[in-house]
């Protein structure tokens, strides 16, 4: 074998044939059937296409029978364009045309390319004839078939691509698909059933088009809001963080009761990825060992506990080391201490980058083994596949990289491709029939909007209501406005439709078209239909003229659409015209009812000082009647936050704590409040709303709470206590349940959250409710900054601690004591 990596043309030639004939001969000596009518002698069909065998005796047979260059070629990732490029001589990434067939040539089988991306802007062609971006289930269904069958039908050994893709808050690129509001929104639920079903939808959309590796969810922690992915995390806090996603990946992963292809969730971006020094994205962090092993690591446990397919890999560097080339993130922890069994990839073109952007590598194969020793499995989209098959052989050839270490990274790739289900879509069988059924494509990717509206409704997030302003009478007369009040664009945010958010037809943002908007309904569309008397009024002039006959304003403000990157903000705030507008309504004296589109918490101004603020997050497609059942009462907001909310008025710091000057003088409050803490009231927590605030439309106390007295170190521990709706009207309440460790080795945090009940009651009514948590959620690494040891528990007295009711938030006023042992 040449080192350059090249297959001699007879291998070529011969790998062809073999496709159609009856058998042959590989190189390691193994039978290779013909594709058709291999099941019309027992004998003639090969072990890795028999169904009847299991898994890992298939790839067995299968690595046995591959050459190291189709071995390679499973580590290496392509975006879809390369296959749909129009020019046969460079198949780069150009264009959105079907796909070519000296291009899947090229790429599938010269260079045994074993996977296939969507990025964030590539979506498909039109397959109708029309020309033109696509973008139906349809659409997507017939360019997967296209290409899977190419695959299948020509690689020698029959071996089928896996499709990947960004469905992060449902299928979010096919505009048809209802979108679930953003983890951030979904975070706000502390509903991990909601986000079970939000992952049992996207699974369904994803598998009935046969891309069905995603990569979600993230299981960063959100710890600063400057970051502009903070709207794809869940939580600050582990705990929360860990549950959701858990949740979500069982909704991915479950099979469907209808059969077809499984899919694959990813737990994304490991580890410590979202706590950049300076809130900007893919940058260094800098993280004592100890607060990665306590805090960052559980959130990602979380999800590979959950059983997760694929871990992706944090695109900065931790402590100087870029995540990419980091055996200790990689290996030690990530499959040594947390066992992890799946895939591991690294994040877009994150490979190459060792070389170019982080320069501890000084070529592509340096770059190559640097990452593939540290752990990485796959390469998402190194930019050139000849380059890559080349520098990896030279990486074996020369000994950097040990076939060893290929051969298993192999093995998780095609361990993952079987457990799929690739290998049994009919067109294996017979390459004449379509993988996926287009026909039924739209239909899957169009289900699941009452999924979506429940999960939006559980977010709601009611974070003032000066003299229960809310809910208003559905006779009153409302004035909508604001930037937000009627775009879909807003309320969905990132990764909807593409990447940086979907912009309406004919608008070219950010590399790719970003074209349907999708169906759902807006802020003003849901008040309509609440309020028929309900104005629309779109800009500042109008809504003070409407000011003698409103009965109240309903202003929705916020941030627009972002994702990676641009959405990055020193100080998310809302803009100056947005803050303007809010004050010259206040000054009308009627109800201001803001209501924030946003992906994070941001500064308010003087909307902290209206009638009513209700947060609806990025809060999906059907936003807009969430936000009206919220304003006129038809639900009770019961979202809670699930990360704490600085306040950026001047030398004031948060209401919530009775507003302790800033020693920053007149500086925006915001910088003494950020990062956010999370980790409980403590020294200086003085958020204006704090980890787990929210309110409600009735009142709920908590009661007689006690706790298991003694458990073991590898014990269950179970606190009980009851709920009671002390108000007028039916609601939820979410309570919170913590651990204070009053005397440890090490610092701990003041309080930890270990766990929290969802319960719903009418009014008088109270249920006994038990939550459970393992006594490890209370680990503690024993190391210090420097060292590594992972959390173990230490023996002692311990106290459960709860909010006795909502008078004052946050104060933890019930508690009950237990020993480990
Ligand atoms: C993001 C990942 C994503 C990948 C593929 C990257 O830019 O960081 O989260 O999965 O693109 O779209």
């Amino acid at each position: 074998m040449s080192v350059s990596g090249e297959i001699s043309p007879p291998l070529r030639r011969r790998s062809r044939t073999l496709a159609i004939a009856t058998a042959a001969v590989t190189a390691a000596g193994i039978a290779i059937p013909a594709l058709v009518n291999s099941s019309a002698a027992g004998s003639s069909i090969a072990p890795w296409l028999d169904a009847s065998r299991p898994t890992s005796a298939r790839v067995d047979a299968l690595l046995r029978a591959m050459t190291l260059e189709e071995k390679v070629g499973q580590m290496d990732q392509q975006l879809v364009t390369t296959l749909t490029d129009p020019n046969s001589a460079t198949c780069a990434d150009n264009g959105w045309n079907l796909p070519n067939t000296a291009c899947m040539q090229k790429i599938l089988i010269d260079q045994h390319v074993g996977s296939i991306l969507a990025g964030g802007t590539n979506n498909p062609p039109d397959t109708t004839g029309k020309g033109g971006v696509g973008n139906t289930g349809a659409d997507w269904a017939t360019e997967y078939n296209i290409i899977q069958r190419y695959a299948i039908k020509n690689s020698r050994l029959h071996i089928p691509v896996v499709f990947g893709v960004d469905a992060v808050h449902g299928f979010g690129h096919p505009y048809q698909a209802p979108l679930f509001p953003q983890s951030i929104g979904m975070g706000a639920t502390w509903d991990p059933a909601a986000a079970q079903a939000g992952g049992e939808v996207t699974a369904n959309a994803l598998r009935a088009t046969g891309w069905n590796w995603d990569f979600a969810p993230v299981q960063d922690l959100s710890r600063d809001n400057r970051w502009g992915r903070t709207y794809e995390t869940w939580a600050e806090e582990p705990a929360l963080s860990a549950a959701m996603g858990a949740a979500n990946i069982k909704g991915l992963q479950a099979a469907s009761a209808g059969g077809g292809l499984k899919v694959s969730a990813t737990v994304k971006h490991f580890a410590g990825y979202s706590q950049s020094v300076n809130g900007h994205d893919r940058n260094e962090a800098l993280l004592p060992l100890n607060y990665l092993q306590d805090t960052i690591l559980p959130s990602y446990a979380g999800g590979i506990d959950a059983g997760a397919g694929a871990v992706m890999v944090d695109s900065g560097s931790i402590n100087g080391v870029p995540a990419t080339a980091s055996h200790y993130l990689l290996t030690d922890i990530l499959r040594d201490q947390m066992g992890f069994r799946g895939v591991v990839i690294s994040d877009y073109q994150d490979v190459p980058a060792l070389q170019s952007t982080y320069h501890i590598a000084a070529d592509l194969p340096g770059a190559i083994a640097a990452a593939v020793n540290a752990g990485v499995d796959m390469s998402m989209q190194v930019s050139n596949p000849d380059q890559w098959q080349a520098a990896i052989l030279q990486d074996v050839h020369t000994g950097k990289i040990p076939q060893a270490r290929i051969d298993q990274a192999v093995r998780r790739i095609l361990t993952m491709k079987f457990q799929l289900g690739l290998f049994n879509q009919p067109c294996v069988a017979d390459p004449a029939k379509p993988c996926v059924n287009p026909n039924a494509a739209d239909a899957a990717v169009t289900a699941g909007r009452d999924q979506t509206l429940k999960a939006a409704q559980e977010s709601m997030t009611l974070l003032r209501n000066q003299g229960n302003v809310l809910p208003l009478s559905p006779d009153s007369k409302v004035v909508v406005t604001g930037l937000s009040a009627d775009s879909m664009t807003n309320q969905l945010g990132g990764w909807s439709v593409s990447w940086q958010g979907v912009f309406g037809a004919g608008h070219v943002c950010c590399m790719g078209p970003a074209n349907q908007i999708p169906p759902g309904t807006t802020v003003l569309g849901g008040i309509k239909a609440e309020d028929p008397a309900a104005v629309y009024a779109p800009d500042q002039a109008t809504a003070l003229a409407d000011a003698s006959s409103a009965s109240a304003y309903v202003v929705a403000v916020g941030e627009k659409a972002y994702a990676e990157g641009l959405g990055d903000n020193p100080a998310p705030a809302l803009a100056p015209d947005q803050q303007a507008l809010i004050t010259a309504l206040e000054g009308t004296g009627k109800p201001v009812i803001v209501v924030v589109i946003a992906g994070r918490p941001v500064g308010l101004g003087p909307a902290e000082k209206a009638n009513a603020v209700l947060m609806a997050y990025q809060g999906s497609t059907e936003a807009g009647q969430a936000v009206a059942d919220a304003i006129f009462g038809k639900i009770d907001p019961s979202g809670k936050l699930s990360v704490s909310w600085p306040s950026d008025a001047p030398g004031v710091g948060g209401d919530f704590n009775g507003g302790a000057p800033s020693p920053l003088g007149d500086q925006p409050k915001f910088f003494d409040q950020l990062p956010g803490t999370g980790s409980g009231p403590g020294h200086s927590y003085n958020p204006l709303y704090p980890f787990g605030y929210g309110l409600s439309y009735t009142t709920f106390t908590n009661s007689a709470l006690t706790v298991t007295p003694t458990v073991r170190t590898h014990g269950n521990a179970t606190a009980t206590f009851t709920v009671t709706n002390t108000g007028s009207v039916a609601g939820t309440d979410i309570v919170p349940v913590y651990v204070a460790q009053p005397v440890s080795a090490v610092v701990v945090p003041p309080q930890r959250l270990v766990g929290f009940a969802r319960v719903t009651l009418n009014p008088g009514q109270s249920k006994q409710v038990h939550v459970t948590f393992p006594a490890s959620a209370l680990g503690v690494s024993q190391g210090d900054i420097n060292s590594a040891a992972p959390p173990s528990v230490e023996p002692g007295g311990y106290i459960v601690q709860l909010d006795k009711d909502d008078t004052t938030p946050y104060d933890v006023d019930l508690s009950a004591n237990f020993t480990i042992r």
